[in-house]
């Protein structure tokens, strides 16, 4: 069976991670996960800007805290993007908000194994959250931000490459040179993201010294997702080049090409100014994940849409993933010895 040191760090089966995928909520998919022997992560939710959404953000949090709690035979984490604008409305209030239900409550303290903090400056809740016990993962697109992430003291970095659904680096680093960089860098456990839909995935990331890896898009894909059908649909039908890297909340996120990214692109062309596509964006967010409209709605999703071809269970994917990377390995290892490198090279 592979063991990595994440299994150790978060006392899980296997080294899976859920992905967070704020602004929509992943509660049922974070249970799932965590039933299944990876680490469920409880999404960001709330769409920036609302009126209310300092207090529905953390109220939601604080519920789905108790809700997975409660549920998930496993362990799980949550996520708290951290970029300027989102310490300007939510993230201080919700940092608080788990420490204290760390503090004051048995059972979070057990399960609740780490905070996934993104988008933003490491520093801020470092300390924060490793002073009640929770591990810290900050999410990386470069080497530099994840040495950053390690003299801070986070516990391991998520090292996110510029297939992944969402928001990606403004200077495109892909996954394969990605990895390998950021795990020559630091001494920290290096989780890899995007573009993982496989156990041939994880078999290349383990390979590349990461200790596991974190799956978004591939995750909507599954019964238990509580994304609308027709985005998962949608995700089945996707080439590998139909999805795009344009506007997003704070900066540059990948899309599935739909009406929505064409119209975005129009205005930024006719030279619309950026507060004016937030007000025209906001409406849009629930439009594709709640109401199921693919066309107009909002559509973050990574590059491995393409591959994605099925909406098994959880429990059969992740148990999918772990048979595959274990045949991968084992296949890989019979390459050794019985056959010379050249040989190899020249079968393709
Ligand atoms: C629908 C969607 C929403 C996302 N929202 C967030 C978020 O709120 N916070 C975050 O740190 N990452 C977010 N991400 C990025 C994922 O956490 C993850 O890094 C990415 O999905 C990995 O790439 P993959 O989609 O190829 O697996 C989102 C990704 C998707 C697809």
């Amino acid at each position: 069976m592979i063991r990595t040191k994440i299994c150790e760090l978060f006392d899980i089966k296997y080294p899976i991670l859920q992905a967070p995928m704020g602004p929509f909520v992943t509660t049922k998919l974070a249970i799932a996960v965590s039933d299944a022997g990876g680490l469920g992560t409880i999404s960001h939710a709330g769409i920036l800007e609302e009126k209310d959404t300092v207090i529905d953000s953390v109220s939601k949090m604080k519920n789905d805290i108790q809700v997975v709690k409660k549920a998930a035979k496993g362990n799980f984490a949550l996520n708290i993007r951290v970029a300027k604008l989102q310490l300007m409305l939510d993230a201080y209030k919700l940092a608080d908000m788990v420490v204290d239900q760390v503090k004051n409550d048995p059972e979070v303290k057990r399960k609740l194994k780490a905070v996934i903090t993104s988008a933003g400056d490491p520093t801020i809740f470092t300390r924060k959250f490793k002073d009640v016990g929770l591990k810290v993962m900050h999410v990386v697109p470069t080497v530099r931000h994840a040495k950053k992430a390690e003299e801070v003291g986070c516990d391991a970095v998520i090292a996110s490459g510029y297939e992944a659904g969402g928001h990606v680096s403004p200077t495109p680093v892909h996954t394969n040179v990605l990895i390998p960089a950021v795990v020559d860098a630091v001494k920290i456990p290096v989780i890899a993201a995007g573009g993982f839909c496989d156990g041939r995935g994880l078999a290349s990331a383990l390979a590349m010294g990461a200790q596991g890896i974190q799956m978004g898009t591939r995750f909507i894909n599954t019964k238990e997702c509580e994304f609308h059908e027709n985005y998962k649909k949608k995700i089945m039908e996707a080439k590998e080049t139909d999805t795009e890297v344009i506007l997003g909340m704070f900066g540059p996120a990948r899309h599935l090409v739909n009406e929505y990214v064409m119209e975005q692109k129009a205005l930024i062309a006719k030279g619309t100014s950026e507060d004016r596509i937030r007000s025209w964006e906001l409406p849009r967010w629930p439009l594709a994940e709640k109401d199921g409209d693919i066309n107009k709605g909002i559509m973050l999703c990574g590059q491995c849409s393409g591959r994605v071809k099925d909406i098994p269970t959880v429990g059969d994917l992740v148990e999918r993933v772990m048979r595959e990377a274990e045949e991968t390995i084992n296949r890989l290892q019979k390459l050794k010895g019985t056959q010379d490198l050249t040989s190899v090279q020249n079968q393709g």
